[in-house]
């Protein structure tokens, strides 16, 4: 089987790198890929926000399966584009995507389907907004409807900031709308499920640590490092997040008549009070596919053939190494406002050769005298599997250690509380 993979980061570096171990899969090929993933397989390149360019490149390159990693081309269409063409796709169809690309649509999924999530307000002004936030108090959760690479969403005490952040989603476009969301509190899991429309196959639970600081400090990121399994998790935990959030979504979906077909990412609070969806997303999450698949044994190529072709139920019970995996983000300076390219990353090779490190690629390029700089805000994702949580963070921090890039940040505290037997 021939696989092409859509997308350019740390995610689509660990997709190919498992769908390669793959015993069915003869060839993969990557549409734009970056500078790591072009050291494994052919890259080649591809306007990812253009379905139409996605499903050409799908047909040139006779794909046997096509994987879309972010949700940019989703939203957009690229899975219908290249199923219109004959070709399986793993991913969701625009409809299905917009359980991502519009967090009113998907709280009205959940609302049909009896899915636990926050009490919410869809506001279009200003006033509709402040009057919102009153009813709730702090802190505030403020959300832009629509797709925000990881910015939409501003979580603060401080009712101005609320009140800012709303504003400047508001400005975005005439028919721009915002959220304004009940606080959940307790410890978060993402949990994704693979899915052929119908059979709902849930994966490993996972943690991400999504800002950018120590302790939980500083502004929301696109994820700064994550870890799976979660120690902590009870034993039920996986089943009940099934039964309760997984499999409603995926059945609300189909009996709509827009089959949700792919990866469903739900990112969940353990409140007080129990489970709580925070969001959905369409697919493989980021950083979290690179911990989940560092322990998947399961042939992944396989796999997502069954859900694109609906054989999903065909497919038998996933097999997991044991132990943890852990990965940590090397984001560039000045990452997030206005990361900085162009610095070049040495130590890549001895981070590489340690014991169940795989340094994965995200921001980064290859420079004429061959070696590589960075060329984005998260740079690498550097992930280790260990026997025990603990060990897994050794590896992974030994290897960071090993690795420079000028101004560079990451934080040093990813699964420190779990591996210490405190909650997540
Ligand atoms: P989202 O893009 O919806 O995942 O939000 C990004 C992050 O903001 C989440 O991972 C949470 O840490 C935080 N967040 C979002 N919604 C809420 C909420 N209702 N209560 C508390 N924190 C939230
Ligand atoms: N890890 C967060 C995301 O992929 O959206």
């Amino acid at each position: 089987m021939k696989v092409l993979v859509i997308g350019s980061g740390a995610r689509e570096h660990a997709l190919v790198t498992s769908l390669l171990a793959d015993e069915n899969v003869t060839e993969v090929v990557c549409a734009p890929g970056n500078a790591g993933i072009a050291l494994a397989v052919r890259t080649c390149a591809v306007d990812s926000a253009d379905p139409a360019a996605i499903a050409d490149l799908s047909v040139r390159e006779s794909a046997d399966l096509v994987v879309i990693g972010p949700e940019v081309p989703l939203v957009a269409g690229a899975a219908d584009a290249v199923r219109a063409r004959g070709i399986a796709c793993f991913g969701p169809s625009a409809e299905a995507a917009r359980l991502e690309g519009s967090k009113a649509f998907a709280k009205q999924v959940m609302a049909e389907a009896g899915v636990p999530t926050s009490m919410a307000h869809l506001c279009t002004t200003v006033d509709e907004v402040a009057s919102a936030l009153d009813q709730f108090g702090p802190p505030y959760v403020v959300k832009d409807d629509g797709l925000a690479a990881g910015k939409g969403v501003v979580v603060t005490s401080d009712r101005d900031t609320a009140l800012a952040h709303a504003r400047t989603c508001l400005d975005r476009s005439p028919d721009a709308q915002v959220v304004i969301e009940e606080f959940l509190d307790g410890e978060e899991v993402s949990l994704f499920a693979i899915t052929d429309g119908l059979t709902v196959v849930p994966l490993q639970p996972a943690q991400d640590f999504k800002r950018l600081a120590d302790h939980d400090e500083g502004p929301n990121t696109g994820g700064m490092g994550a870890y799976s399994p979660l120690p902590w998790a009870p034993p039920d935990l996986v089943e009940d997040i099934t039964a309760r959030v997984l499999q409603p979504m995926v059945d609300a979906m189909r009996h709509r008549g827009t089959p949700f077909v792919g990866l469903l990412y739900a990112g969940l609070a353990m409140t007080s009070r129990g489970v709580r969806v925070i969001e959905f997303n369409a697919r493989f999450g980021d950083p979290e596919t690179q911990v989940v698949l560092a322990n998947l044994r399961s042939p992944l190529a396989t796999l997502l053939l069954a859900a694109a072709t609906g054989r999903l139920a065909d497919v038998p019970p996933l097999v997991w190494q044991s132990g943890y995996a852990v990965t940590v983000v090397i984001a560039a300076a000045g990452y997030p406002d206005a990361p900085r390219g162009g610095d070049v990353v040495s130590g890549l090779e001895q981070a590489a050769e340690l014991v169940g490190v795989e340094v994965f690629h995200a921001g980064t390029t290859v420079l004429d005298d061959g070696t590589i700089a960075s060329a984005g805000g998260r740079v690498l994702s550097v992930t280790a599997h260990g026997e025990t949580l603990a060990r897994a963070r050794e590896h992974a921090y030994s290897a960071v250690d090993l690795i420079t890039l000028a101004g560079s940040h990451h934080r040093r505290d990813i699964a420190e509380r779990a591996a210490a037997g405190v909650e997540g």
